[in-house]
C-alpha cells in the first residue's frame, strides 16, 4: 500500500516536472517580447472563434501559419458565453478552449484578449444585456456591481485556461493576455472614476497570476507592468508609455467593417505592407493583423447598430476561409523578409539616414549578426533609383524595400507578384419549394403581456432577448369627437431602429432609421373608427452599439415617444401616457418556428406564396451538394429578416438595403488610407450573399426557415457554392 502511494506520488512529481520544464518563460523589455530568454519579432493575426465554425478552425489556422504568422489572437465574447446570468455556454463555435488547442497543435502562439469589453463590432461590445438591467450598475467605471461581474467572468475564463494548462507559463501556447480594450480613447469622459477603474483593471489582471505579460491597447497611462499598445492603420509613430515596454501594434486593420447601407471596404495590400515594413523599420517588434480572418456575425451577434452580417473585413482570408490574393501572398512574402532579419531587429541598433525628398535608409546593426536594411521612399509621386553602398535600387514611390543583409532586395512593398484571386459564386442544384405562415399578430388582449402608463425604453425592457417589442394601446375616439376625422395621422417618435405600425389590425407602414441617425419620426395617415381603435407598434432593433463612451446607455424603441394622433384642424391627441401593453418577441419566436424539432406541431401553408408581404415566415427542405466549397444563400429580392439552417441562425439579412455612393472610385494606395476610400459595390445590396456553414448542414434533408420582416420575393432565393479562382499568375 505504502509502495503504491509513493509510486503514485513520484509519478505525479515527474509529470509536474515534465510539464513545467515545457513551460515557456515569457517576459518583455524595451525592445521585444522575450520567450525563453530570446527577444522575438512576432507576427500575429486575429481570428475570432465565434465568427466561424469548429470545422473551419484547423484550416484557417493552417492557412495563417502558411501565411507566415507566429500567433493567433482572439477576443473572448462574454455575452455569447454568459447569455443569462450564471448560465454558461462553451459549446460548438463557442468552445474557445478547443480553438486555442488547435492553435497549439499547429505550433503557433496564442494571444487572449479577454476584455471582457471587446468592442469588435459585436453586439453591445460583448457585454451581456442582463448586466445593464441590474439596478445601480455603471459599465466600464469604478462601480462595485460592474467590477464584481467583470471580475467574476474574467476569473472564470482565466481559470478555464489554467485548468487546461494553456498559458505559456504552464507549457501552453498563450503568451500574452489583454484586459479592457481601448479604454484610453474614452477615459476622460469618465473623470477620476475612469482613472480608478483602469488601475483596478490592472490590479485585477495581476492578481489573476497568469505568468505571461498583460497588455492594454490604446492606454497611454497603462499602469506597470501592463504594456500599452497601439491600434490603427499606421503605428510607426507610436511610442509606448515606458522605455521598458516594447513597441507593439495590436490592431493593424487589414480592411474595415461595413454597415447596412454602405459599400464594401477594401484596403490595398501595398498600403498594409508599407505600414508593416515601416513599423518594423521604426523599432516595432510585435504586429497583429485585425482581422486575419473576419468571418460572419451569426445569430444576433452583430453590433453597431447596423453592422452587416458579413465580417469579411477584406482580410487575408475571406469570410468563408479562402485565401484572398494578392493580400495573403504579398504579406506572406513580407513576413519571410522580416523574419530573415529577426535577430538584428531585436538586438541591433538602428541608424537612420535621411536622404531628403522623402527618402530614408534605416540600417540595423549588431555585433555578430548580419545587418538589416529598409530603403524607404515616402514620396507619393516620385519613383527613385536609390544608390546605396554603391548599388542602385529601384524604389517606387510610397514603398519600402527590405534588404535582410543590406545588399539584396528581397521584398518591396509596392512590387506585388502574388497571384490575384476572385471569389465566384456558382448555382447549386438545390431546389427550394417554399411553404409559409404569417406571424400571428399580437393583440392588446394577449396573455403574458404587461402594461405600463408610459412608453418604455426597448433594450432595458427586452434585455435583448429578442429584437422585437410590441407597444399596444387603445383609444376611444368617442371621447375626442371634436378631433375625429375619417383620416387621421399617426405620429410616432422612436429611437429606432425599425418600426411596423398596425391600426385595428391593419398594417399601415414600416420605416427604418437611415444610417447614422437611429432616431426618427414615423408618420402615416390612416382610417380610424369613431369608437375604440387599437394601435399596435412593433419596434425592432438591429444590433446594439459597441463603441464610445457610455455606448451601453444608447437607447432604442419608442422610449418616451411621443405617440400622437393628429386629427381635425391639426388637433393632437397625445397617447404617450396611455396604458400601453407590451409583448417581448414574436409569436413565431415563442413557438420556435425555426427549430426542426418543433415542426411536427406547426402548420405551414403551401399555396399562394405571399410576395412582398411583411411579417411572414417561410420554410423549405433542401439537400446540400457534396464537396468542400463554402455555401451561401443568395437573398437578392428579399427585404430584411432572419435565416436559420437546421435551427442554427445564420444571421440577419437585409439585401434590400442598398449601398450608398460614398467611397467608390479610383483607389490609389499611395494616399494615406482611411476606411471611406477604396470602396466597391456602391448602389448594390450592402450584402447579398449569406454564409451557410457546412457545419450547420447534414447529408440528408436540411430545413431552412426565414422570417421576412419587410416583405420580399422568396422565389428568387438560391443556394450557391463559393470558390476562389486565380485570375493571374
Ligand atoms: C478598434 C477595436 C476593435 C474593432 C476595431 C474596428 O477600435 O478595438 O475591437 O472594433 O476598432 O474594427
Amino acid at each position: 500500500m505504502v509502495t503504491t502511494t509513493s509510486t503514485l506520488l513520484l509519478l505525479l512529481i515527474v509529470c509536474f516536472l515534465i510539464s513545467s520544464s515545457l513551460a515557456a518563460n515569457v517576459t518583455y523589455d524595451g525592445r521585444a517580447i522575450i520567450i525563453n530568454g530570446e527577444r522575438r519579432v512576432l507576427i500575429s493575426g486575429s481570428i475570432h472563434y465565434p465568427r466561424s465554425t469548429p470545422d473551419m478552425w484547423p484550416g484557417l489556422i493552417q492557412k495563417a501559419k502558411e501565411g507566415g504568422l507566429d500567433a493567433i489572437e482572439t477576443y473572448i465574447f462574454w455575452n455569447a458565453h454568459e447569455p443569462t446570468k450564471r448560465e454558461y455556454n462553451f459549446n460548438g463555435n463557442l468552445d474557445f478552449i478547443k480553438f486555442i488547442k488547435i492553435v497549439e497543435d499547429a505550433g503557433l502562439f496564442a494571444i487572449l484578449r479577454i476584455g471582457p469589453y471587446v468592442c469588435a463590432e459585436w453586439n453591445y461590445g460583448g457585454f451581456p444585456v442582463w448586466l445593464h438591467q441590474i439596478p445601480g450598475v455603471e459599465m466600464r467605471t469604478d462601480n462595485e456591481i460592474f467590477k464584481a461581474e467583470m471580475q467574476n467572468f474574467t476569473t472564470l475564463i482565466v481559470n478555464m485556461v489554467k485548468n487546461e494548462r494553456l498559458f505559456a507559463s504552464q507549457g501552453g501556447p498563450i503568451i500574452i493576455a489583454q484586459i479592457e480594450n481601448e479604454y484610453g480613447n474614452i477615459m476622460d469622459k469618465y473623470g477620476s472614476a475612469g482613472k480608478r477603474y483602469i488601475q483596478w483593471c490592472a490590479n485585477l489582471a495581476e492578481t489573476l497570476n497568469i505568468g505571461v505579460p498583460w497588455i492594454m491597447c490604446q492606454q497611454a497611462d497603462a499602469p506597470p507592468p501592463m504594456i500599452n499598445t497601439c491600434n490603427g492603420f499606421y503605428c510607426d509613430k507610436f511610442t509606448p508609455n515606458r522605455p521598458t515596454s516594447p513597441k507593439m501594434w495590436t490592431e493593424n486593420w487589414t480592411g474595415w467593417f461595413q454597415d447596412w447601407g454602405q459599400s464594401k471596404p477594401h484596403r490595398p495590400v501595398e498600403d498594409i505592407a508599407y505600414a508593416v515594413a515601416n513599423f518594423f523599420a521604426s523599432g516595432g517588434t510585435f504586429q497583429n493583423y485585425y482581422m486575419y480572418h473576419g468571418g460572419t456575425n451569426f445569430g444576433r451577434t452583430l453590433g453597431g447598430p447596423y453592422i452587416v452580417t458579413s465580417y469579411d473585413y477584406d482580410a487575408p482570408l475571406d469570410e468563408y476561409g479562402n485565401i484572398r490574393q494578392p493580400k495573403w501572398g504579398h504579406l506572406e512574402q513580407l513576413h519571410n523578409a522580416i523574419k530573415a532579419m529577426e535577430k538584428v531587429l531585436v538586438y541591433g541598433v538602428a541608424n537612420t539616414t535621411n536622404l531628403g525628398a522623402g527618402l530614408t535608409v534605416t540600417k540595423y546593426i549588431a555585433n555578430g549578426i548580419s545587418d538589416g536594411c529598409f530603403l524607404i521612399n515616402a514620396n507619393q509621386s516620385t519613383d527613385t533609383n536609390l544608390t546605396y553602398n554603391g548599388k542602385i535600387y529601384f524604389v517606387p514611390s510610397k514603398s519600402i524595400s527590405v534588404l535582410p543583409n543590406c545588399e539584396k532586395e528581397v521584398y518591396n512593398t509596392a512590387k506585388v507578384n502574388a497571384p490575384t484571386t476572385l471569389i465566384v459564386t456558382k448555382p447549386t442544384e438545390s431546389i427550394f419549394k417554399w411553404q409559409w405562415r404569417p406571424e400571428i399578430l399580437t393583440t392588446i388582449h394577449e396573455k403574458g403581456s404587461f402594461s405600463n402608463n408610459s412608453l418604455l425604453e426597448q433594450i432595458l425592457t427586452t434585455g435583448d432577448t429578442s429584437d422585437f417589442l410590441w407597444y399596444m394601446t387603445r383609444i376611444d375616439l368617442n371621447k375626442f369627437r371634436q378631433y375625429w376625422s375619417k383620416k387621421m395621422k399617426l405620429h410616432v417618435n422612436t429611437k429606432g431602429h425599425i418600426i411596423h405600425a398596425f391600426v385595428n389590425k391593419h398594417f399601415i407602414g414600416s420605416q427604418y432609421a437611415v444610417n447614422g441617425a437611429y432616431e426618427f419620426v414615423f408618420e402615416q395617415t390612416t382610417k380610424l373608427r369613431k369608437g375604440h381603435n387599437y394601435i399596435a407598434l412593433l419596434s425592432s432593433t438591429n444590433g446594439l452599439a459597441n463603441y464610445g463612451a457610455y455606448f451601453d446607455l444608447q437607447r432604442a424603441g419608442i422610449d418616451g415617444g411621443p405617440v400622437n394622433l393628429i386629427g381635425y384642424g391639426n388637433a393632437t391627441i397625445n397617447l404617450t401616457s396611455n396604458t400601453w401593453t407590451y409583448k417581448i418577441g414574436l409569436n413565431g419566436e415563442d413557438e420556435k418556428l425555426y427549430l426542426p424539432s418543433q415542426q411536427h406541431s406547426i402548420k405551414w401553408f403551401s399555396g399562394h406564396l405571399p410576395i412582398n408581404r411583411p411579417l411572414i415566415w417561410y420554410k423549405t427542405i433542401f439537400e446540400v451538394p457534396e464537396g468542400k466549397d463554402a455555401l451561401v444563400l443568395d437573398l437578392q429580392g428579399m427585404g430584411k429578416g432572419y435565416a436559420w439552417v437546421n435551427g442554427h441562425s445564420i444571421g440577419r439579412y437585409w439585401p434590400s438595403f442598398i449601398a450608398d455612393d460614398e467611397g467608390c472610385g479610383p483607389c490609389d494606395y499611395k494616399h494615406e488610407y482611411d476606411s471611406n476610400r477604396c470602396r466597391t459595390d456602391c448602389g448594390k445590396p450592402s450584402q447579398r450573399w449569406y454564409h451557410v456553414p457546412r457545419y450547420f448542414t447534414t447529408k440528408g434533408p436540411n430545413t431552412l426557415i426565414l422570417f421576412e420582416e419587410f416583405g420580399g420575393d422568396i422565389s428568387k432565393i438560391s443556394l450557391q457554392k463559393v470558390s476562389s479562382v486565380a485570375t493571374t499568375f
